[in-house]
């Protein structure tokens, strides 16, 4: 394995501080032109952290959370069970209001929330130790769930295949390979050699700063085109499956993923590409019956008017409609990866025996 390759694939990009009290994330913003890691100790710096996206991707939120929610108890002050299990709560609901639509930030923080409730009539020290224990239990378990995926996934796709992605589910989105890339990164440390697409991802260029950025300084073939190349580059024949991540899959197989993900779904299906989604467990929600039901993030219209341009390019007062998210519908989907499989149609059947549990309807 090349060393840049080594690097992007096995370092922590969100990371608990020295002192236990404080997350050190890498600042997703500054990249591609500056690595700069950023200290976050108060629950205003993490809520803005997540906020404004310096920490992103569905599972990195929920793992910066996890450790933030934890770094947050070491300092409360509340040293009787009852008052310092209110203030928790306080604390978690408001990191959990950071952002809507991924579910692992809910997952991850209701996690480190059932530590305390659990241990109810512990001491104080007691619970610190356990809360400490869960959120490296959530780290851990991510980046064996990613690897996980990364195998899974490689088995779908064949050496020279052409790869289109959306956004970025790579090492920056997630814990070490990520998981829509993760089948390239794992397949390029076995030899094996894509050509990727990686979609720019307006508005906020995830697909250019971050993924084009990873693949790149690993020495994977990646090309970049703005969104609206998509459908010529299939066209061409240069896609033989599209990968993308995902913020929440619903009961019923319909994902959220970024913006502009189920535009691709739709190109897929024209050209009869397999269209695969690749995320942990923790990113299905079978409390949510469908995709109607996934609440999807509005941003602020400045990120398309005036974000990344010397000048701005639209008037002032032009509406702007900016959602982060869209929803593609399961009928759209060839696979569900997770870690513990394939889900394959009807997902309101393959998902719910993910948990063991009954079709849901
Ligand atoms: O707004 P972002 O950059 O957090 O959106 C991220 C995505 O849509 C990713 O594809 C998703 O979170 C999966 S990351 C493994």
């Amino acid at each position: 394995m090349n060393e840049e390759l080594e690097q992007i694939v096995h370092t922590d990009n969100v990371r608990l501080g020295e002192d236990e009290q404080s997350v050190v994330i890498l600042d997703q913003t500054q990249l591609p032109n500056r690595t700069v890691y950023v200290t976050l100790r108060t629950a205003e710096e993490l809520y803005q952290a997540i906020q404004q996206l310096q920490v992103r991707g569905a599972p990195a939120i929920g793992i910066c959370a996890a450790y933030g929610i934890y770094t947050l108890a070491r300092q409360m002050e509340e040293r009787e069970y009852a008052a310092f299990a209110r203030r928790f709560h306080e604390q978690k609901e408001y990191l959990n209001a950071s952002r809507p639509t991924a579910v692992n930030l809910s997952w991850a923080l209701n996690r480190m929330e059932g530590v305390v409730t659990a241990g109810a009539g512990q001491s104080l020290e007691a619970l610190l130790d356990l809360l400490g224990r869960e959120c490296r239990a959530i780290h851990q378990e991510d980046i064996a769930m990613c690897r996980a995926i990364s195998r899974r996934g490689l088995s779908l796709i064949r050496d020279g295949d052409g790869i289109l992605t959306h956004c970025n589910a790579g090492p920056l989105a997630t814990s070490r390979y990520g998981t829509a890339l993760g089948p390239l990164f794992l397949g390029r440390e076995q030899g094996m050699r894509f050509r990727v697409f990686a979609d720019e991802t307006r508005p906020l260029l995830q697909g250019a700063r971050l993924t084009a950025y990873e693949l790149q300084k690993a020495g994977i073939d990646v090309t970049l085109i703005c969104d609206n190349m998509a459908s010529i580059v299939m066209k061409n024949g240069w896609v033989q499956a599209c990968f993308v991540g995902c913020d929440r899959v619903a009961a019923n197989g319909d994902t959220a993923n970024k913006i502009g993900t189920s535009g691709v779904a739709i190109l897929a299906r024209h050209y009869g590409i397999p269209f695969y989604v690749l995320g942990p467990t923790s990113t299905i929600d079978l409390s949510c019956p469908d995709g109607d039901h996934i609440p999807i993030e509005l941003r602020d219209g400045a990120e398309i008017r005036e974000k990344w341009y010397a000048e701005p390019m639209a008037l002032p007062e032009v509406p702007c409609y900016n959602p982060a998210f869209d929803v593609t519908d399961h009928t759209l989907i060839s696979g569900i990866v997770t870690e513990q499989g394939v889900c394959r149609p009807p997902y309101t059947k393959s998902l719910a025996a993910l948990f063991g549990r009954p079709p849901l309807f």
